[in-house]
């Protein structure tokens, strides 16, 4: 996979009807983190995350990260379904704020104990798994933290634990990106979410890069 060539097409300027839904009555903001904050508006199925600001995008491991997912989602659950990728124009000449619309997911908080157990069933084997059905049996989780883990450790040392081959290719592509860029890998609760389908709850991770 070559990353450069994600980093070759142009990103577009966003449009007005981009701008009115962020800025629109109808807008409100469901989440913040340190980088970015995430808007929604009610006639919108999607959000709109507006990240910080960067001029740069060969040094911007976050927006390497949403390049990938938008080209990666369609195969790998893991990864969040990016809509579209803007920019916008910001301060000094030269910097942009990116716009990106993607997915609503629900918060890894509002998983309940019946889901954790099969999905970590279905995501670790091994010591790993064993620790946690443990934990889970006596009413604690250890769940998210198996999940930073495995992203911390890369997919060699993952795959030691790592059952689901579709998370230890999400890592290994965390870790390119981190390799790429010199970016760090910042896996926490708040970083990774929940896609609720048919398939039952999907882990997506959404912010496994800072800059
Ligand atoms: N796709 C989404 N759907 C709903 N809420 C989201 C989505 N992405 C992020 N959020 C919320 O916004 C917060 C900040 O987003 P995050 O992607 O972690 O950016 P940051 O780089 O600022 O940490 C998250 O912790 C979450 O509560
Ligand atoms: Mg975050």
């Amino acid at each position: 996979m070559r990353i450069q060539e994600l980093l070759e097409t142009p990103i577009p300027s966003a449009d007005t009807d981009d701008l009115a839904q962020i800025h629109s009555p109808d807008a409100r903001t469901i989440g913040h983190g340190q980088e970015a904050q995430v808007i929604k508006n009610k006639s919108n199925p999607n959000v709109f995350k507006i990240t910080g600001i960067e001029s740069e995008l060969k040094n911007f491991g976050y927006m390497q990260y949403v390049l990938l997912s938008r080209k990666y989602s369609g195969v790998n659950p893991y990864f969040p379904k990016v809509v579209s990728i803007k920019q916008t124009p910001q301060g000094e000449p030269g910097r942009v704020a990116y716009i990106v619309q993607m997915e609503q997911l629900d918060g890894s908080g509002t998983l309940t104990r019946e889901e954790r157990i099969p999905l970590a069933q279905r995501l670790f084997y091994g010591e790993d798994l064993e620790e946690i059905l443990a934990y889970e049996k006596k009413g604690h989780s250890v769940f998210e933290y198996k999940i930073e883990k495995a992203v911390n450790a890369g997919p060699t040392r993952a795959a030691k634990f790592v059952k689901d081959r579709q998370f230890l290719q999400a890592i290994n592509l965390i870790h390119l990106v981190k390799k790429n860029t010199g970016a760090t890998i910042d896996m926490h609760d708040a970083n990774y979410m929940i896609r609720r389908g048919d398939q039952g709850p999907q882990v997506v991770l959404t912010d496994p890069i800072a800059n």
